[in-house]
C-alpha cells in the first residue's frame, strides 16, 4: 500500500521550474506569476470558497490554503486531483475539496465562489469555448468577487515561431489571431504530436479582457506576465483579472 507521501509525489521532470502534466496538456509551474500570486492572496482574505481551475497538482491552491482561503479545486485529470490531495497538509485538509471536470462543460451553481483562478489552462480551449467559459464564471462568482486568468501567449512555447502571424492576423482584426488548428506542424522535428495537443489558442492581454467584457465583467488589470522557467521572458504569459460589479 502506497502511503501519503509516495501519492503525493511528483512526476520527475527534465525542464527546471517545470512539472510535466500527466495528460499531455503541458506543464505546471513551481512558482507562481504575478496574476496567480494575487489569486492567492485575495482567496485567503475573503469568507467565500474560490476555485482552482485547471489546478494541475496544486501549485496555486497550495498557496492559497496556507494564506487561509477555502478551496475547489478543479482539474479535467483525476490523477492531478490524487496527487493534490495528497500534498495538502493534514492541518488544511478542510480548506480544500477536489472536483474532476471539463472546461468548458464543467457546472457549478450560481454564486458558488469569491475567487475564480484559470492558470495556464484557457489557451487549450477554442475561442468560442474560452467565451462560454468566462460567461459561466460571472454566473459562479458572489457580487464582488474576482477571476484571475491567465493563459501562455503566442510569446511562448512551441508555437513561439509563429508570433509574427499572430500579430499580423491580429492587427488584420481576426477575432482569433493566436488560434493555430494544426499545432503539430509548429512542434520541432522528431516531436511525437500525439504527446501533444491537437490545437492551440495563445491569448493576449486583448483578447482576455474582451471576453471578460462581453460577458459582463469588468476589468481591474490586464497586462503579459512572466513565466517561472530559467528561459523566462516578460511575455511568456496573458493574464487579467476581472470583477462582478
Ligand atoms: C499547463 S497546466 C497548468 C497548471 C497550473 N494551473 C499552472 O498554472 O501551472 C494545464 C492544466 O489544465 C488541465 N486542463 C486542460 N484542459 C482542461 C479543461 N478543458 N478543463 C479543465 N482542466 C483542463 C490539465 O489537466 C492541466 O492540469
Amino acid at each position: 500500500m502506497s502511503t501519503d507521501d509516495e501519492k503525493g509525489e511528483l512526476p520527475e521532470s527534465p525542464v527546471p521550474g517545470l512539472i510535466p502534466t500527466l495528460n499531455n496538456t503541458g506543464w505546471m509551474t513551481e512558482s507562481l506569476d504575478d496574476f496567480s500570486t494575487a489569486f492567492t492572496e485575495y482567496a485567503g482574505q475573503i469568507n467565500e470558497e474560490s476555485l482552482d481551475i485547471g489546478c494541475a497538482y496544486g501549485i496555486a491552491t497550495l498557496a492559497a490554503v496556507e494564506r487561509g482561503a477555502r478551496v475547489l479545486a478543479c482539474d479535467l485529470e483525476p490523477k492531478h486531483l490524487e496527487i493534490l490531495a495528497a500534498r495538502v497538509p493534514a492541518k488544511r485538509r478542510s480548506q480544500v475539496r477536489t472536483q474532476a471536470g471539463a472546461l468548458p462543460d464543467v457546472e457549478f451553481p450560481q454564486a458558488s465562489f469569491g475567487a475564480i483562478l484559470a492558470a495556464r489552462v484557457l489557451h487549450f480551449l477554442t475561442g468560442d469555448d474560452i467565451d462560454t467559459t468566462v460567461q459561466k464564471m460571472r454566473e459562479w462568482l458572489v457580487p464582488g468577487g474576482r477571476v484571475f486568468l491567465i493563459a501562455d501567449s503566442p510569446y511562448t512555447g512551441p508555437w513561439q515561431s509563429a508570433a509574427p502571424d499572430y500579430e499580423r492576423r491580429k492587427a488584420a482584426g481576426e477575432r482569433w489571431p493566436g488560434f493555430f488548428a494544426d499545432y503539430a506542424s509548429l512542434l520541432p522535428p522528431g516531436t511525437d504530436a500525439a504527446e501533444h495537443p491537437r490545437f492551440i489558442n495563445p491569448q493576449d492581454p486583448d483578447l482576455l479582457s474582451r471576453s471578460c467584457e462581453e460577458a459582463g465583467l469588468r476589468v481591474l488589470e490586464a497586462r503579459f506576465l512572466r513565466g517561472g522557467t530559467r528561459r523566462a521572458s516578460d511575455r511568456d504569459h496573458a493574464g487579467v483579472i476581472a470583477t462582478k460589479d
